[in-house]
C-alpha cells in the first residue's frame, strides 16, 4: 500500500494449482439444469454446493475449523475461488514486512497461544476473553467474501466465522458508543517489523458501531476450512467485504467502544488517500490511480482481462443503505 513507485509495479504470484474437478461437475450440472428450465430454483442449491466442493478441494496444513454454510445475504458467491496457496502466501501483513512474500515466509514466529482479545470502552459489559471463550461464543460458519485490496487486487476466500455483532451483542454497547476500534498485537520480538518507521504501531483500524453491526462483517478464526495461517492474521481477524482490505485488521488484541472516530493506522500515515470508510468504490481514485478495475489473483495470465470493480464490492444491495445521503466522494 505504502509503496510509492507505480500500482504496475506489483508482483503476482503465478497460480499453481488447475480448478478442481468438482468445480467443473458441478458447473455442467448447473449448465444442464438451466438448459432443463429449472436454473431459478436449482441456483441456491447448485451454489452451495460449489463453494463445498472448492473448500475442501483446498487442503492445507493446519488444523481444521469447519463451519456451516452461512444464510447471511451476500455470505456465498458463484465466483471460483482462489487457490489457498496464492491467498496464503500474497499478504499483506506489515508486521512481517512490506513485500507481498514476506508474511508467508516471516509470521511462523507469531505467538498465538495464548491469546486474548480485550473488550473496552463504552459498554456495559468489558470482558478479555481467550481464543477458546471466542470460538464458543457462536457457531462458526462458512462466508465466501471477495477481499478487494486498495492497490488493485482481489481474491476470493472462504473464511470461517461468525458476524461481530453477536461479539458486540454480548457486550452491549452504551447509548454513546459509536465507533469501534480494533487493535492489533504489536510485539517487535515476533513481529520484526513493528518499529519500523512504515506505520505508526500498532495497526489500528476502526468501523462505525452500524458497519460493525452488519451481519457480513466477520470475526474470522479460520479460512479453507481450517484455522487461519498465521500470515492471514492468527488467530483472529475482521473481514469487512465491502471496504478496502486494509479496513480487516489481523491478529486483533483489543476492541474498543468509543463516541468519537478513531484515528487508523493507514488514515494516519497518508489521510488524503485512506479515508476512513474506505468503502470499495469505482467511482473514486486513490490519489495515486484508479480504482474502476482490478486483477483477480490466480487470473494473471498473459491474456487475462481485468475485472470491473464493483460499487462496495458487489455487497450494494446489502450495505448501501449503510450511507443513504452522504457523499461518497468526501467520505471517502
Ligand atoms: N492487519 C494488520 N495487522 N497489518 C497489516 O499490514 N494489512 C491489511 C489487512 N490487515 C494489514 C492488516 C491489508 S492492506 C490487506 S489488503 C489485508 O489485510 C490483506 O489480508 P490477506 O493478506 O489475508 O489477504
Amino acid at each position: 500500500m505504502l509503496i510509492k513507485t507505480s500500482a504496475s509495479g506489483f508482483i503476482h504470484p503465478v497460480s499453481s494449482e488447475i480448478t478442481p474437478q468438482g468445480i467443473y461437475r458441478s458447473r455442467r450440472e448447473l449448465i444442464k439444469l438451466m438448459a432443463g428450465g429449472a436454473a431459478g430454483a436449482a441456483l441456491a442449491s447448485w451454489a452451495g454446493r460449489e463453494a463445498l466442493a472448492q473448500t475442501v478441494a483446498k487442503p492445507g496444513k493446519l488444523a481444521a475449523l469447519a463451519g456451516a454454510r452461512s444464510a447471511v445475504a451476500g455470505a456465498v458467491t458463484m465466483e471460483k475461488i482462489t487457490d489457498y496457496k496464492d491467498a496464503s502466501s500474497y499478504n499483506n501483513f506489515y508486521e512481517f514486512g512490506t513485500d507481498k512474500s514476506d508474511p508467508a515466509r516471516n509470521a511462523h514466529t507469531l505467538k498465538t497461544t495464548p491469546w486474548t482479545v480485550e473488550v473496552e470502552g463504552l459498554v456495559k459489559k468489558p470482558a478479555k476473553y481467550t481464543l477458546e471463550d471466542l470460538l464458543k461464543l457462536s457457531a462458526q460458519e462458512e462466508r465466501i467474501y471477495r477481499l478487494r485490496c486498495v492497490e488493485g487486487w482481489s481474491m476470493v476466500i472462504p473464511w470461517v466465522g461468525y458476524s461481530l455483532a453477536e461479539l458486540i451483542n454480548k457486550v452491549e454497547p452504551l447509548g454513546n458508543a459509536r465507533y469501534i476500534e480494533f487493535i492489533t498485537q504489536a510485539d517487535p520480538k515476533t513481529m520484526p517489523y513493528v518499529g519500523s518507521r512504515v506505520l505508526d504501531w500498532p495497526y489500528v483500524e476502526a468501523l462505525r458501531l452500524d458497519e460493525a453491526m452488519h451481519p457480513l462483517t466477520l470475526l474470522a478464526f479460520g479460512m479453507y476450512g481450517e484455522v487461519l495461517p498465521n500470515q492471514n492474521g492468527a488467530p483472529v481477524r475482521l473481514v469487512v467485504p465491502w471496504k478496502y482490505g486494509f479496513k480487516s485488521g489481523k491478529s486483533i488484541v483489543k476492541i474498543r467502544f468509543t463516541d468519537r472516530e478513531p484515528k487508523t493506522a493507514w488514515n494516519k500515515a497518508a489521510a488524503n488517500e485512506y479515508g476512513f470508510y474506505s468503502n470499495v468504490n469505482p467511482n473514486v481514485d486513490h490519489p495515486r490511480w484508479s480504482q474502476a478495475t482490478e486483477r483477480r489473483i490466480g487470473e494473471d495470465g498473459l491474456f487475462a482481462k481485468k475485472r470491473k470493480t464493483l460499487m462496495f464490492n458487489g455487497y450494494e444491495a446489502q450495505v448501501g443503505q449503510l450511507y443513504a445521503g452522504m457523499d461518497l466522494k468526501k467520505y471517502y
